[in-house]
């Protein structure tokens, strides 16, 4: 089969985002932006792809660092598209004979309309094949200029078009199937006399047409599809309609959304069916969450596991842990990233955990700090127990074995083990380890001194 390479275009800054961060590194529902068309062109099924970068390329990089099948070319000064091109063409595979050209700062273009039209380019021999709209409104696009039997002739830049030519509705939506032997050479030749002084791309159609090469265009069906992105008012309208996309998904495969405009996952998660979504839901990074769990309002799971028929209440923020079957947790509750919650595990109010291992059943309804602890199962921690885990140096272990019962306003001062099925009662500081079946209790002997509000207020 016939090799494929992408090039796609980022080198620019993106001034109008008013920002620090180049256009394209700008997070959209997961990964930056320069993700989505690079992704939908590996999709769709090109074999490789090269990166136009300049500013800020380190950035670009760093994303892409473990990806064998991307190369970078660097356009230092951003002379126009066609010069961005001509930089990519020495890092193309040697043996692809079409390039499918796109933009990052398109995220909305989809897998199945960049496979479309390679067929379509494929299918018709044509030189030069450019996607193109129709829009009620085509200010700021280049113009397709076509001829009498449909192929295209020349596209126009707003700023170099006449007023007969900005009549034209159909407009060049930026991303081009071209033959490489031809494109290797058009690059090559192009100049930049117009009226921004750019290298233009879009001067290889005209290139085409004068060497008697067909080139064809290919209407896409959904103009949402090729809108870019310039600033942060149309950053976040594709994210809402990428999120969309992903909401869709996941219903049509079984999960409910009560309210799907306020729920928040990211692209990669995954969820499995009759799992239900309340609104201000955030799902992010690589998590991935079970089958019939209830993920409560304004709730954040970030790179988490959740088994099956887990409950998150209200509230609860989730970092980097793994929770197993039928937990319980929230509302209000924070497990900071490293904690292993096993089945059937209760964290309720208000409680923080961090770097935890919980074995079954064991629960720690409310109030609660528990870190670098290992607890057994079936242990009940009680209200407001605390692990002191630092001494200002170092983090200690706290090891609370099976069946362990604690009460309530217990500290532990690590690093410190309680044998199994022990006692430890309410309000004690637990400084030495507790032996397995005992009682350990630490705290100041209750005095009642009777008479005493009598006798102090007759002075
Ligand atoms: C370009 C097309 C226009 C089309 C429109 C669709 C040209 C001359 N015009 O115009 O016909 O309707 O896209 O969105 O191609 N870039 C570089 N290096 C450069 C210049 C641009 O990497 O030297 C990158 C930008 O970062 C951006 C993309 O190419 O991602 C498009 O560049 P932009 O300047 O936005 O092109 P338009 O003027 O919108
Ligand atoms: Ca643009």
């Amino acid at each position: 089969m016939a090799k494929i390479s992408a090039i796609v275009l980022a080198a620019g800054m993106g001034t109008r985002m008013k920002s620090g961060l180049i256009k394209v590194m700008h997070p959209l529902a997961g990964p930056p932006m320069i993700a989505w068309p690079v992704a939908a062109a590996f999709e769709a099924g090109v074999d490789d792809c090269v990166l136009v970068v300049g500013h800020q390329e380190e950035k670009v990089r760093a994303y892409f660092a473990e990806r064998g099948d991307i190369s970078f070319a660097v356009q230092s000064e951003q002379l126009g598209t066609g010069h961005a091109v001509r930089c990519a063409m020495p890092e193309l595979a040697a043996d692809s004979t079409t390039v499918l050209i796109l933009c990052g700062d398109t995220p909305l273009i989809t897998a199945r309309t960049l496979r479309d039209m390679l067929q379509a380019h494929a299918a018709s021999g044509a030189a030069v094949t450019v996607m193109t709209a129709v829009l009620a409104d085509p200010y700021g696009y280049g113009r397709i200029v076509k001829v009498q039997d449909g192929s295209v002739a020349g596209i126009v830049e707003e700023k170099d078009a006449s007023a007969e030519v900005r009549g034209i509705r159909e407009v060049n939506a930026g991303v081009y199937c071209i033959n490489r032997e031809f494109l290797e050479g058009a690059v090559a030749h192009l100049d930049n006399d117009n009226a921004q002084g750019e290298y233009y791309l879009t001067d290889v159609v005209c290139r085409a047409t004068f060497h008697g090469l067909r080139c064809a265009s290919y209407p896409v069906a959904d103009a949402e599809e090729i809108t870019g992105v310039n600033d942060r008012v149309q950053l976040a309208e594709a994210g809402r309609v990428l999120r969309s996309r992903i909401n869709r998904e996941l219903m049509l495969s079984g999960v409910t959304m009560v309210d799907p405009q306020a729920v928040y996952v990211d692209r990669g998660v995954r969820i499995g069916r009759d799992t239900v979504l309340h609104p201000g839901a955030t799902v992010t990074g690589d998590s991935v969450i079970g089958e019939r769990c209830d993920i409560g309002q304004g709730t954040l799971i970030s790179s988490c596991i959740l088994s099956d028929d887990v409950v998150v209440k209200a509230g609860t923020v989730l970092e980097q842990s793994t929770i197993r079957d039928a937990a319980v947790l929230g509302p209000m509750a924070h497990l900071r990233p490293g904690c292993e919650l096993a089945a059937g595990v209760k964290i309720g109010n208000f409680v923080e955990a961090k770097k935890i291992v919980m074995g079954e059943g064991s629960k720690a309804s409310h109030l609660t700090y528990l870190g670098d602890a290992t607890i057994g199962k079936h242990v009940n921690i009680g209200c407001g127990t605390i692990t002191c885990n630092y001494d200002g140096v170092k983090k200690h272990r706290t090891v609370i074995e099976d069946d362990v019962f604690v009460g309530s306003d217990v500290q532990f001062v690590a690093p410190v083990t309680v044998g199994r099925n022990s006692l430890i009662a309410a309000g004690t500081t637990v400084t030495m380890d507790v032996p397995p079946d005992s009682l350990a209790i630490a705290r100041a002997p209750q005095v009642n001194k009777e008479g005493w509000k009598l006798r102090k207020a007759n002075g």
